[in-house]
Protein backbone atom coordinates (compact mmCIF):
# COMPACT_ATOMS: atom_id res chain seq x y z
CA UNK A 1 0.00 0.00 0.00
CA UNK A 2 1.30 3.50 -0.82
CA UNK A 3 0.23 5.77 2.06
CA UNK A 4 -2.05 4.45 5.01
CA UNK A 5 -3.83 6.88 7.33
CA UNK A 6 -0.62 7.17 9.52
CA UNK A 7 2.13 7.46 6.46
CA UNK A 8 2.73 8.85 3.67
CA UNK A 9 5.07 8.67 0.67
CA UNK A 10 6.61 10.98 -1.44
CA UNK A 11 8.94 12.27 -4.07
CA UNK A 12 11.06 14.82 -3.38
CA UNK A 13 12.51 15.90 -6.91
CA UNK A 14 15.31 18.55 -6.17
CA UNK A 15 16.61 19.63 -3.30
CA UNK A 16 14.41 23.02 -3.10
CA UNK A 17 11.60 20.63 -3.26
CA UNK A 18 13.22 18.90 0.12
CA UNK A 19 13.33 22.39 1.58
CA UNK A 20 9.58 22.91 0.37
CA UNK A 21 8.59 20.28 1.96
CA UNK A 22 10.71 20.92 5.24
CA UNK A 23 8.93 24.72 4.55
CA UNK A 24 5.25 22.95 4.52
CA UNK A 25 5.92 20.93 7.30
CA UNK A 26 7.23 24.00 9.28
CA UNK A 27 3.84 26.04 8.42
CA UNK A 28 1.95 23.46 10.71
CA UNK A 29 3.52 22.33 13.47
CA UNK A 30 1.52 22.90 16.17
CA UNK A 31 4.01 22.79 19.26
CA UNK A 32 6.10 20.15 20.45
CA UNK A 33 6.93 17.94 18.16
CA UNK A 34 9.52 15.29 17.91
CA UNK A 35 10.86 14.99 13.99
CA UNK A 36 13.34 11.72 13.93
CA UNK A 37 15.02 12.29 10.35
CA UNK A 38 16.63 9.08 8.95
CA UNK A 39 18.86 8.66 5.73
CA UNK A 40 22.29 8.39 4.09
CA UNK A 41 24.73 10.69 4.07
CA UNK A 42 23.73 13.05 1.98
CA UNK A 43 20.05 12.06 1.97
CA UNK A 44 18.49 15.42 2.83
CA UNK A 45 17.53 15.31 6.29
CA UNK A 46 19.55 18.92 6.66
CA UNK A 47 17.41 20.43 3.70
CA UNK A 48 14.91 19.36 4.97
CA UNK A 49 15.65 20.84 8.42
CA UNK A 50 16.59 24.29 6.72
CA UNK A 51 13.07 24.17 5.30
CA UNK A 52 11.45 23.47 8.60
CA UNK A 53 13.24 26.21 10.45
CA UNK A 54 12.46 29.36 7.41
CA UNK A 55 8.51 27.80 8.16
CA UNK A 56 8.53 28.45 11.74
CA UNK A 57 9.56 31.90 10.38
CA UNK A 58 13.34 31.31 11.84
CA UNK A 59 16.38 32.52 9.95
CA UNK A 60 17.08 29.40 8.10
CA UNK A 61 20.21 30.21 5.89
CA UNK A 62 22.27 29.45 8.33
CA UNK A 63 21.13 25.57 9.09
CA UNK A 64 24.05 23.17 8.55
CA UNK A 65 24.49 19.56 10.26
CA UNK A 66 24.90 20.19 14.38
CA UNK A 67 28.67 19.15 15.34
CA UNK A 68 29.63 16.50 17.91
CA UNK A 69 28.05 16.89 21.08
CA UNK A 70 26.30 20.52 19.74
CA UNK A 71 22.91 21.16 19.51
CA UNK A 72 21.78 23.93 17.49
CA UNK A 73 18.87 26.33 18.29
CA UNK A 74 16.46 28.41 16.54
CA UNK A 75 13.69 30.68 17.95
CA UNK A 76 10.81 30.96 15.59
CA UNK A 77 7.14 30.94 15.93
CA UNK A 78 7.84 28.28 18.03
CA UNK A 79 11.65 27.01 19.45
CA UNK A 80 12.86 24.61 17.46
CA UNK A 81 16.11 22.24 18.04
CA UNK A 82 18.58 20.50 15.74
CA UNK A 83 20.19 17.64 17.20
CA UNK A 84 22.49 15.14 15.04
CA UNK A 85 23.66 11.84 16.28
CA UNK A 86 26.18 11.32 13.43
CA UNK A 87 28.72 10.86 15.43
CA UNK A 88 27.31 9.79 19.10
CA UNK A 89 28.80 5.95 19.26
CA UNK A 90 27.82 5.31 22.73
CA UNK A 91 24.47 6.09 24.60
CA UNK A 92 26.23 7.69 27.46
CA UNK A 93 27.25 10.58 24.99
CA UNK A 94 23.41 11.01 23.67
CA UNK A 95 22.98 11.69 27.60
CA UNK A 96 25.24 14.39 28.08
CA UNK A 97 23.09 16.42 24.90
CA UNK A 98 20.37 16.20 27.67
CA UNK A 99 17.50 15.21 24.92
CA UNK A 100 14.84 15.19 27.81
CA UNK A 101 15.60 18.74 28.79
CA UNK A 102 14.04 19.73 25.19
CA UNK A 103 11.39 17.53 25.26
CA UNK A 104 9.34 20.84 26.62
CA UNK A 105 5.79 20.91 25.46
CA UNK A 106 6.72 23.76 23.23
CA UNK A 107 10.14 22.83 21.68
CA UNK A 108 9.91 21.33 18.59
CA UNK A 109 13.11 18.83 18.34
CA UNK A 110 14.32 17.80 14.86
CA UNK A 111 16.77 14.92 15.23
CA UNK A 112 18.98 14.26 12.16
CA UNK A 113 20.00 10.15 12.07
CA UNK A 114 17.30 9.98 15.05
CA UNK A 115 17.30 5.61 14.36
CA UNK A 116 20.72 5.58 16.19
CA UNK A 117 19.40 5.59 19.16
CA UNK A 118 15.67 4.41 18.94
CA UNK A 119 15.60 3.56 22.47
CA UNK A 120 15.70 7.45 23.20
CA UNK A 121 12.92 8.63 20.97
CA UNK A 122 9.81 9.35 22.57
CA UNK A 123 7.01 7.22 21.50
CA UNK A 124 5.48 9.91 20.20
CA UNK A 125 7.30 11.30 17.12
CA UNK A 126 7.22 12.28 13.27
CA UNK A 127 9.75 10.04 11.58
CA UNK A 128 10.96 11.01 8.17
CA UNK A 129 13.21 9.00 6.53
CA UNK A 130 14.59 9.64 3.23
CA UNK A 131 16.39 7.50 0.75
CA UNK A 132 18.20 8.41 -2.57
CA UNK A 133 16.12 7.44 -5.48
CA UNK A 134 18.31 9.72 -8.27
CA UNK A 135 20.96 11.78 -8.12
CA UNK A 136 18.89 14.62 -7.85
CA UNK A 137 15.61 12.83 -6.66
CA UNK A 138 14.54 11.21 -2.92
CA UNK A 139 12.12 9.21 -2.28
CA UNK A 140 10.05 9.90 1.22
CA UNK A 141 8.46 7.80 3.32
CA UNK A 142 6.54 10.45 6.59
CA UNK A 143 5.11 7.74 9.49
CA UNK A 144 3.00 9.09 12.45
CA UNK A 145 4.05 7.55 15.61
CA UNK A 146 1.34 8.67 18.16
CA UNK A 147 -1.63 10.99 18.73
CA UNK A 148 0.47 14.44 18.47
CA UNK A 149 2.59 13.23 15.23
CA UNK A 150 -0.92 12.08 13.67
CA UNK A 151 -2.49 15.35 13.89
CA UNK A 152 0.34 17.06 11.85
CA UNK A 153 0.49 14.21 9.06
CA UNK A 154 -3.01 14.87 8.65
CA UNK A 155 -2.24 18.33 8.11
CA UNK A 156 0.58 17.30 6.02
CA UNK A 157 -1.65 15.78 3.77
CA UNK A 158 -4.04 18.65 3.22
CA UNK A 159 -0.85 20.03 1.60
CA UNK A 160 -0.33 17.43 -0.86
CA UNK A 161 -2.27 17.68 -4.11
CA UNK A 162 -2.44 14.56 -5.58
CA UNK A 163 -1.96 13.78 -9.00
CA UNK A 164 -4.82 12.31 -10.75
CA UNK A 165 -3.21 8.85 -13.11
CA UNK A 166 -0.14 9.05 -11.29
CA UNK A 167 1.47 7.34 -7.79
CA UNK A 168 3.40 10.56 -7.34
CA UNK A 169 2.41 13.22 -4.95
CA UNK A 170 3.05 16.96 -5.68
CA UNK A 171 3.17 19.30 -2.73
CA UNK A 172 1.45 22.31 -3.16
CA UNK A 173 3.05 25.69 -2.38
CA UNK A 174 2.84 26.74 1.15
CA UNK A 175 4.48 30.04 0.69
CA UNK A 176 2.96 33.15 0.43
CA UNK A 177 4.59 34.32 -2.54
CA UNK A 178 6.76 32.12 -4.91
CA UNK A 179 10.06 32.87 -5.79
CA UNK A 180 10.71 30.45 -8.24
N1 LIG B 1 15.88 15.82 -3.91
C1 LIG B 1 16.84 16.21 -3.07
N2 LIG B 1 16.56 16.44 -1.78
C2 LIG B 1 17.53 16.82 -0.93
N3 LIG B 1 18.81 17.02 -1.25
C3 LIG B 1 19.16 16.81 -2.52
C4 LIG B 1 18.20 16.40 -3.48
N4 LIG B 1 18.83 16.27 -4.66
C5 LIG B 1 20.10 16.59 -4.45
N5 LIG B 1 20.32 16.91 -3.18
C6 LIG B 1 21.62 17.29 -2.61
O1 LIG B 1 21.94 16.31 -1.65
C7 LIG B 1 22.60 16.95 -0.55
C8 LIG B 1 21.81 16.72 0.73
O2 LIG B 1 22.56 17.20 1.78
P1 LIG B 1 22.09 17.26 3.27
O3 LIG B 1 23.22 17.88 4.03
O4 LIG B 1 20.75 17.85 3.39
O5 LIG B 1 22.00 15.68 3.61
P2 LIG B 1 21.96 15.00 5.05
O6 LIG B 1 20.97 13.90 4.95
O7 LIG B 1 21.75 16.03 6.10
O8 LIG B 1 23.42 14.36 5.16
P3 LIG B 1 24.32 14.08 6.47
O9 LIG B 1 23.91 12.70 6.94
O10 LIG B 1 25.71 14.13 5.96
O11 LIG B 1 24.01 15.13 7.50
C9 LIG B 1 22.73 18.42 -0.88
O12 LIG B 1 23.98 18.65 -1.49
C10 LIG B 1 21.60 18.63 -1.88
O13 LIG B 1 21.85 19.68 -2.79
MG1 LIG C 1 22.82 16.55 7.79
Amino acid sequence: MATSIHSLNLILSSAGETELFGYTIGRLLHRGEVLALIGELGAGKTALVRGIVAGLDAPAASVTSPTFLIVHEYQGRLPIVHIDWYRLQRLEETESIGLADYLTEETVVAIEWADRFPQLLPEDRLEVEIAHRTRTTRRARVEARGPRSRLLLARIRKMIRPVPQSARPRLRDARKTSPR
